[in-house]
């Protein structure tokens, strides 16, 4: 295979853990290229199940597996994942995981102010994960941020602190928590950091590594409607999410990345506050959500769910420059007798065949829907696309159409084995 990135292309949760894993075995490596441990990755394979945050897809199945520059590490969480893996029987060590010394750290700082500016939002709130995520990429472009690579030197690591602390105690005392000291946070670093040290490789090192092994998968985290640029802006998530990211996240020129294949939900779904032009808030949402099993892996709320919209998605295809498609959980939908697409959208008697930036539209926004018939009948676990009732197929067919994309994969339930590809 040639170099390949995966990425959602809806608001996360499209199932990229389980299209990465299933494609693993094609490929020598797996990277990660942007977020951090607010993405929830969950494989089945055979009975287990794997819930990934920040280790990239690929470890559970032996693959050399790197956390690029374009990451925001939180030390502790990922100790903690890379020891519930390990209790799994996969083994994970610096030979296996390389983390790019230019990545940016979580710190106790950023998770409470996550969740206090939240707190302080009440309704307006983000609905954030409360991982830290934004405040860390903001310390990133405000140039405060603590590297990896600002903890090998004591007299360096203090001097960064002291600067980062100047800033966030400032902010900490307008919103009326107690000031945090050096020692505080050196005390928070120092069980790990000789670990997280031993992970750390120069990305220039890695990059070379990459290039020279060749097939490498990049994994997107969240989705390109939750991009911090693209997506339905304030409600989206702190990095980009878009294929455009790929090269910056992980140092590897815009010429290697061959392909990107969009990961696709069969129906909608969001967690968190913001836009959702075709959710459903009746019994039929109802429906999506427990025949879904939507629920947040990393913070167990429940997802909204709702019809697939082709305006969305034909949008983000777009600026992905996706060709291929991988649709996922077509299956959730065997029982229903109608299923809607929305095609475009009225504002004030007008048609839009896109999503408008402008806030003030958002409310006005009418979905006009396509109906089509639903094929009542299983298709979980089906491997071939003979298999697939007519109808299914239609519904296929009609996204293929709409968002002008060839679906190459198509999964039929969460394990491994249940894709269709074609
Ligand atoms: P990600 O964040 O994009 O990796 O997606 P998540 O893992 O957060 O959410 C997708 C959920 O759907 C997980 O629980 C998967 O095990 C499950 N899943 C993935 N593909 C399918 C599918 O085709 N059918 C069904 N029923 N579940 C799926
Ligand atoms: P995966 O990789 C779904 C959402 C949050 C919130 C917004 C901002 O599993 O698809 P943040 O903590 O990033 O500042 O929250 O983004 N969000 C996700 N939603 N899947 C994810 O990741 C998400 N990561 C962040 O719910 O609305
Ligand atoms: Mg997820």
């Amino acid at each position: 295979m040639s170099n390949t990135a995966i990425i959602g292309l809806q608001w996360g949760d499209e199932g990229k853990g389980k299209i990465v894993d299933f494609l693993s075995d094609r490929f020598n490596s797996v990277v990660r290229f942007q977020g951090g441990h607010n993405a929830g990755h969950t494989i089945k394979v055979e009975n287990k199940t794997f819930k990934l945050s920040l280790l990239p897809s690929g470890i559970v199945s032996n693959k050399f597996c790197v956390i690029g520059s374009g990451v925001v590490v939180d030390p502790i969480a990922l100790f903690n994942e890379i020891e519930k893996i390990s209790l799994a029987g996969i083994e994970i060590n610096p030979q296996k995981l390389a983390i790019a010394d230019n990545c940016c750290l979580i710190l106790s700082i950023h998770r409470e102010l996550d969740q206090l500016l939240e707190a302080k939002k009440g309704d307006k709130k983000i609905g954030t994960t409360g991982r830290g995520i934004g405040p860390a990429y903001e310390d990133k472009v405000g140039r405060r941020a603590i590297r990896i690579c600002d903890l090998y030197d004591d007299k360096i690591l203090i001097n960064r602190l002291e600067n980062l602390l100047f800033y966030h105690n400032l902010l900490r005392q307008s919103l009326g928590s107690q000031p945090v000291s050096v020692d505080q946070i050196m005390s928070e670093i120092s069980p790990i950091r000789q670990k997280l040290i031993s992970f750390s490789r120069s990305s220039f090192e890695i990059t070379n590594q990459l290039e020279s092994s060749g097939n490498i998968m990049f994994e997107g985290a969240q989705g390109a409607l939750l991009d911090i640029t693209f997506g339905s802006y304030p409600y989206v998530t702190s990095s980009n999410t878009i294929a455009g990211q790929i090269s910056l996240g992980c140092g590897l020129g815009v010429d290697k990345i061959d392909k990107t294949i969009g990961v696709l939900k069969a129906y909608t779904t969001r967690v968190g506050s913001g836009p959702f032009p075709t959710e459903l808030t009746d019994k039929i949402g109802e429906f999506l959500r427990i025949e879904g099993n939507e629920i947040g892996t990393v913070t167990g709320r429940d997802r909204r769910c709702g019809w697939f919209d082709a305006v969305l998605v034909s949008q983000v295809i777009k600026l992905c420059a996706v060709k291929e498609v991988a649709l996922t959980k077509i299956d959730v939908l065997d029982k229903l007798d109608k299923i809607k697409i929305c095609v475009a959208y009225k504002i004030d008697g007008k048609i839009f065949n896109y999503f408008p930036q402008d806030i003030s539209l958002w409310d006005k926004i009418e979905p006009v829907f396509i109906e089509i018939d639903g094929w009542q009948s299983s298709t979980i676990g089906i491997q071939s696309l003979d298999e697939m009732p007519k109808l299914a197929r239609d519904y296929i067919a009609k996204i293929e159409e709409l968002c002008k994309v060839k679906a190459t994969i198509i999964s039929t339930g969460p394990k491994r084995n249940e894709t269709i590809i074609l």
